[in-house]
């Protein structure tokens, strides 16, 4: 497809439909899908607590490129391209693990942890080795959470957390560790995916457990964020009443959302859990140590989107964090990290399977749900469908990204 038959195919697309078929299935569109959107979003792709030891790393895979995220001797954490310089031969093979040198596995090229250079064998005169350290990765460690971003003149960090750092830093994930991570890899298409994480629509059918800890009428109008569904006045009472209370506690309460079209796809609130629930666990109950600047539990749950690809979901004793990476055109990959207090033991403090019961069945479910979307999606039968008065958030994102798309081929 040429640009200006995408720039047509853009145009066509109807407010409150769904999108062409070809945004969900088109390869040159997932291109340039990881080109213009993933690629100039900062996004966070692990936690500090999962690389703890000089010579820890993982590598962060999307698209062509491999970053290798990796702390060094003096603990700080760098992320390099994984491309060596000799001839260009990924030099970590392994998704993970410990490293003390970077040595290529071709010619045995060696490098620091700090992307400099160590040796080069054998090469002519007149080659001059500071020329050719590793390529870096734009990297940022936020509360413990290392955010990289692939574009070459990246978003300021600063101007791109800020609406969303009080809601974050209240919940103290740089003091925090991983529980558990866990991946969903789920065959359908990154726009799919995040369609189904929009709205709330499919949760009263799809999610007894999610229903479970949230209140009916939460889910109604901020069950994919606020104003994602219609307005809900007993909601909005409840949450007036909380807000008050919560305030005297000294917590952070109130909500972000873009109010005009930018860079980035923003969003956080701070709501009450249904009536008697202090989690999101089966029996509600406290859970864990307390996290942050908690004092006492306040029934509260933090949500912060900090771009299409990020999305925290944090109670007061423990956060479920989520990001997806659009893996292939029809592939996505949806990995889970449940943080806890560093100091909270597991079996002591907590118990794993509460905690990560409510996101992992429903992940689970959503799994399923957007793989049989995408199988229908593929029929020579669909066409765009229209949305419902719940599915405001996913309008949202679809007016975000054919955007962003329709700039970025101009
Ligand atoms: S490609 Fe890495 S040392 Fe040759
Ligand atoms: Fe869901």
């Amino acid at each position: 497809m040429n640009n200006s038959d995408l720039k047509n195919l853009i145009k066509k697309q109807k407010p409150n439909y769904t999108l062409d078929q070809a945004f969900y299935v088109d390869n040159d569109i997932f291109e340039l899908d990881i080109k213009n959107i993933f690629s100039k979003q900062w996004v966070f792709v692990g936690h500090s607590s999962r690389i703890p030891n000089f010579g820890d790393y993982f590598l962060f895979n999307i698209g062509n490129e491999s970053i290798i995220i990796i702390r060094d001797e003096k603990n700080t954490i760098h992320a390099h391209y994984n491309v060596c310089r000799h001839r260009g031969s990924h030099i970590c093979l392994e998704n993970e693990g410990n490293k003390k040198l970077l040595t290529c596995p071709y010619h045995a090229w060696s490098y620091n942890l700090d992307g400099s250079i160590k040796s080069a064998r054998l090469m002519n005169e007149g080659f001059n080795k500071e020329d050719w350290n590793l390529h870096k990765c734009n990297l940022k460690i936020f509360e413990g959470l290392i955010f990289i971003n692939l574009s070459e003149n990246p978003n300021n960090f600063d101007e791109f957390i800020s609406p969303t750092r009080k809601f974050i830093e209240f919940h103290g994930l740089a003091e925090a560790k991983i529980a558990h991570r866990e991946l969903y890899p789920t065959e359908g298409n990154w726009k799919l995916t995040l369609d189904n994480f929009h709205e709330c629509y499919h949760c009263q059918p799809s999610h007894p457990e999610y229903c479970s800890v949230h209140d009916k009428d939460y889910i109604l109008a901020y069950g994919a964020g606020s104003n994602t569904g219609p307005s809900s006045k007993k909601f909005n009472k409840m949450l007036e009443n909380w807000n008050l209370e919560v305030k005297k506690m000294g917590h952070v309460t109130g909500e972000y959302t873009e109010t005009e079209f930018n860079d980035y796809s923003r969003s956080a609130e701070r709501t009450p859990l249904k009536e008697g629930k202090y989690n999101e666990t089966k029996s509600g109950k406290p859970i864990s140590k307390l996290m942050g600047k908690f004092k006492n539990y306040d029934r509260g749950y933090t949500s912060v989107g900090t771009s299409p690809f990020n999305s925290l979901l944090m109670c007061n004793d423990f956060a479920t964090l989520f990001t997806f990476i659009p893996v292939s055109t029809l592939h996505t990959q949806v990995e889970l990290m449940w943080l806890v207090h560093k100091d909270a033991k597991e079996g002591k403090d907590y118990d794993l399977e509460e905690i990560k019961w409510m996101w992992d069945v429903t992940t689970i479910a959503d799994k399923r749900i957007i793989e049989d979307n995408q199988k229908g999606v593929l029929s020579k039968k669909y066409v765009p469908g229209p949305l419902s008065k719940m599915e405001k958030g996913l309008e949202k994102f679809k007016t975000w990204y054919l955007k962003h798309l329709d700039i970025a081929i101009s």
